[in-house]
């Protein structure tokens, strides 16, 4: 099975008017104030067919003349921001998966209602991208592939050229999340640790970025004692992979560390064979946002540097595999006793997250499919985040609100850090019943020395069971667009 796949390109294109040969043209309208003429009728037209201008809601008007006019709604004419354009280009593109060549006024609704041309333009080319992705690489019958391949937005000449831009950060971050969906709907077969390195290199090589990567023998040498005693029970060898973005003149650098069990089994604390059992390939989710971000760094021109962690190993069991009351000695000297197998996301992070922070990075950020814990506290549409440093959490914050992926904060209670005394190393890999997202990331804070550093813990949406906005059904690649935010935000201060 060939990775990384190489889907068919989306064309963007600008005009000042819809070109003939789309076949479609998206028309945003609020639900209030002026309709577009484009549109061919007026609001009480449209109401009287049940379009209200509801955020995301689509009326699909054929012509036997012209272009098929599909109206999408933008919702309160008060509130359109990005997320607004990006849901509406989504809800767009689903509703005539099977055009070639859409035409849409968005941007420009998106610049009549203040917001930057190249902001808009990124936010709706993401909208399409992401709508459009299908995982089909196992599939027989590939039918049911949209079909469109060529986008243009009719914008005004005064923003032509910041849409033009902003179209082409849009693409390279869509396809960056597409990337990062791939490999998460890939099955553990075909996706193991091993193979995982091999994509990485291939990004590194198309992405301009250095790559190190540490086999069985080099995880040995750099003693990273999690990865070997989590995947002791595996077949498959473990992998650290480290990614490497170094700007000339950097300001500032970034390290970011992603959790990538291959699969998860829970290893002797094995899981039930349930659906969410099934869902474990997923479990290497936050690697895979990971090396998504490193594949756009270079391209979006980020003026930081940035070094990527994919810390990489099944979680199995086996005669040989980790057990409980087995103590782990990690290279910072910290010791872990093992109460249950199946918090192995920790024990691996922490090796990442100690080599991370002896680079003495200003920031690390980590992502991981870590608990069912958070899942349970904030649901499938966000993620939690929590840190040893209120700043780096805000940043993460802020880029949540710019780029509509959800996050809330969980406060890292240093009382609970008893919930993991054990009686012979200086901690267990397991707190009690309650709060158990944070006593994951209070293992975690143990492995950052003093480094600023912010948890995503993104086991709710790391998949989506529906299409729902720029979300398609099966992995989300959720993080990416996040962390691509966090870091090429990175030096420039906060806010814009
Ligand atoms: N990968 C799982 C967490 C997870 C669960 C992600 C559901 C996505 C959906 C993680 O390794 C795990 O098994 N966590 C345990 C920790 C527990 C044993 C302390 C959990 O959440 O049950
Ligand atoms: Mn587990
Ligand atoms: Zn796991």
């Amino acid at each position: 099975m060939h990775l990384p796949i190489d889907h068919p390109a989306l064309n963007v294109r600008l005009a000042r008017s819809a070109p003939p040969s789309a076949g479609v043209m998206g028309v945003g309208v609020a639900t209030s104030g002026a309709v577009p003429r484009s549109v061919g009728m007026n609001r009480k037209v449209l109401e009287q067919h049940g379009f209200t201008g509801a955020r995301a809601s689509t009326l699909v008007v054929p012509s036997s003349s012209s272009a098929t006019v599909v109206v999408v709604g933008l919702g309160d004419p008060d509130a359109i921001d990005t997320a607004v354009l990006r849901d509406a280009a989504a809800a767009l593109a689903r509703a005539v998966p099977g055009w070639n060549h859409v035409a849409t006024n968005l941007v420009d609704a998106g610049v009549a209602a203040g917001l930057d041309a190249a902001e808009a333009a990124a936010a709706v080319v993401e909208g399409v991208r992401l709508a459009t992705y299908r995982y089909l690489a196992l599939k027989k019958d590939r039918s049911s592939a949209p079909s469109i391949d060529t986008l243009t937005l009719v914008v005004a000449a005064k923003s032509a050229s910041a849409a033009a831009q902003g179209a082409d950060r849009g693409l390279v971050i869509a396809d960056a999340v597409r990337l990062a969906r791939d490999l998460i709907n890939t099955p553990p077969v075909h996706l193991t640790a091993t193979r995982m390195a091999e994509v990485a290199a291939q990004v590194a090589s198309r992405s301009g970025l250095g790559i190190e990567v540490l086999d069985e023998q080099g995880l040995i040498e750099a003693n990273c004692q999690g990865l070997l005693n989590v995947n002791r029970g595996s077949t498959e060898p473990a992998r650290l992979i480290t990614l490497t973005y170094r700007p000339r003149n950097a300001k500032g650098h970034v390290a970011l560390v992603g959790k990538g069990v291959m699969y998860d089994s829970g290893g002797i604390s094995l899981k039930p064979s349930d659906g969410m059992h099934a869902m474990m390939k997923m479990d290497m989710s936050g690697a895979a946002a990971v090396l998504a971000t490193m594949s756009t760094v270079s391209a979006l021109g980020c003026t930081s540097a940035v070094t990527g962690y994919l810390v990489c190993t099944d979680n199995m069991p086996s005669g040989s595999a980790l057990k409980l009351g087995d103590v782990i000695s990690y290279r910072n000297g910290v010791t872990a006793e093992i109460h249950n197998t199946d918090a192995e996301g920790r024990l691996i992070l922490a090796d990442g997250l100690i080599l991370a922070a002896e680079e003495k990075p200003d920031a690390i950020i980590d992502i991981a499919t870590l608990t069912g814990a958070c899942m349970a506290a904030l649901g499938t549409k966000m993620a939690g985040v929590l840190g040893n440093d209120q700043d780096l959490v805000d940043r993460v914050r802020e880029s949540s609100q710019r780029v509509d992926e959800l996050v809330w904060q969980l406060p890292l209670h240093r009382p609970y850090r008893k919930l993991l005394d054990s009686q012979v190393a200086d901690m267990r890999n397991i707190g009690g019943p309650y709060a158990g997202t944070i006593t994951a990331a209070l293992f975690l804070s143990e492995f950052v020395g003093e480094v600023p550093w912010a948890h995503l813990d993104i086991a709710g949406p790391m998949s989506s069971d529906a299409d729902d906005g720029w979300l398609t059904r099966g992995g989300t690649g959720f993080g990416t667009r996040l962390l691509i935010d966090v870091v090429t935000h990175h030096g420039r201060g906060r806010s814009r």
